[in-house]
């Protein structure tokens, strides 16, 4: 059908950004260069004094990681994205580029280990402190701003729990407030969830993930408003350098090409294989959004399109039988990466969140017989056989 309004999604993904050489390329180029050539003095001295446009040192920009930013800011609806060198070094960028001493963050409690790290043990260090609340729970966090609170900080669906938060209502809460709302849409992408679009200020990505897709390469991105994201936090990365490498970006422009087609297969296998562990009777209790039985399941459809790739589940007989489970794959890779073609499996409670201690585990609801499984693009029937291999075990 002809479309009048803007292109589709994937069409977006698959053409935005990229520039043709006078060479005639079809697939994008990777710059592979530190540094830009100028024709004379004086068009160094207006590049550098921001009087011209264009390259100067890859430290600042490189066509092939712009062409990344340009399309992921298309993906998601943001006016601006700076790429950067990893998931962690887009949080750290983003709270460099827009807080300052004395600010105040409100952070869902169930985020990313190193996330929680980052803001525990070093932005404290710089003057800025962090409160912790339930996800789903907007009350909280309305009850949690301060005067000096000018970031709320949300992870939805959160790891590995699957819990979410109505993003809506959260960016509502943080602009009747005057504070920003960011959102790490590691889990969903675009091509699932797009939080600008529901009114959050600013996406977080590890683009290590989903963008990436098949497990190559770490890289991160901000996206959001020009001011916000084009001028504050790109001062950051020209600064302080957390860039991503031109050989990355041309990994991750490869990735978004297919991310649309990706995130509905992860999303039908991840689907089809929390309905086969909801009726296996060695699952205690599943995590999945795309679950009637999911606490946040009216989100699904509205906030998110589909449940998403990455489902938990807890199984009878604590840390014990989690790990006969995961030992007795022959075909998932035991790893704590996510995102990826291959099917990952994990066991939180000694891995990613084994250095909580046991109280902080069990307040973030990180049992001992708990599973992840951040669903591939294998045969799910060759993924229930090989999780058969450890629940049907006598
Ligand atoms: C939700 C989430 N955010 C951020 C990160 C950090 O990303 P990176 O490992 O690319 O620094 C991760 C990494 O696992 C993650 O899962």
């Amino acid at each position: 059908m002809h479309r009048k309004d803007s292109p589709g999604f994937s069409t977006l993904a698959v053409r935005t950004g990229h520039r043709r050489t006078a060479e005639g390329e079809h697939s994008e180029p990777i710059f592979a260069t530190s540094s830009f050539v100028f024709s004379s003095a004086a068009e160094a001295a207006a590049r550098f004094a921001g009087n011209e446009p264009g390259n100067i040192y890859s430290r600042f920009t490189n066509p092939t990681v712009q062409a990344f930013e340009e399309r992921l800011a298309a993906l998601e609806g943001g006016e601006a994205c700076v790429a950067t060198a990893s998931g962690m070094s887009a949080i750290l960028s983003l709270c460099l580029g827009l807080l300052r001493v004395g600010d105040h963050i409100v952070s869902s409690r169930a985020i990313f280990g190193s996330t929680t790290m980052l803001f525990n043990n070093y932005l404290s260090r710089f003057g800025i402190a962090v409160s912790y609340v339930p996800l789903s729970d907007v009350a909280a966090w309305g009850d949690a701003i301060r005067p000096q609170t000018r970031l709320l900080f949300v992870e939805t669906p959160s790891n590995p729990l699957t819990e979410m938060v109505d993003i809506r209502a959260l960016a509502e809460l943080a602009h009747s407030r005057e504070c920003l709302l960011a959102v790490d849409n590691c889990f969903c992408t675009p091509a699932l969830q797009r939080p600008l679009a529901l009114g959050a200020d600013l996406v977080i990505h590890s683009a290590t993930k989903y963008l990436d897709g098949q497990g190559r390469c770490v890289g991160g991105a901000v996206v959001g408003g020009r001011k916000l994201v084009g001028e504050d936090v790109f001062g950051v990365i020209r600064t302080a350098g957390p860039s991503m490498s031109p050989f990355n970006a041309w990994v991750f422009l490869k990735g978004l090409e297919t991310l649309e087609l990706r995130m509905l297969a992860h999303a039908r296998s991840a689907q089809a294989l929390a309905e086969w562990l909801d009726a296996h009777r060695a699952v205690e209790r599943i995590y999945y959004p795309g679950l009637a039985s999911h606490p946040q399941y009216s989100l699904v459809g509205t906030q998110q399109i589909t449940g998403g790739g990455i489902l938990a589940f807890e199984v009878r007989g604590g840390r014990e039988a989690a790990w006969r489970v995961i030992d007795a794959t022959r075909m998932l890779s035991i790893t704590a990466n996510l995102g990826d073609t291959k099917t990952t499996i994990t066991h939180p409670a000694t891995t990613t969140h084994g250095r909580l201690t046991p109280e902080e585990r069990a307040a973030a609801g990180i049992s001992e017989g708990l599973i992840r499984i951040a669903v591939g693009l294998e045969n799910v029937e060759d993924i229930e056989a090989d999780l058969m291999l450890g629940l049907e075990a006598p």
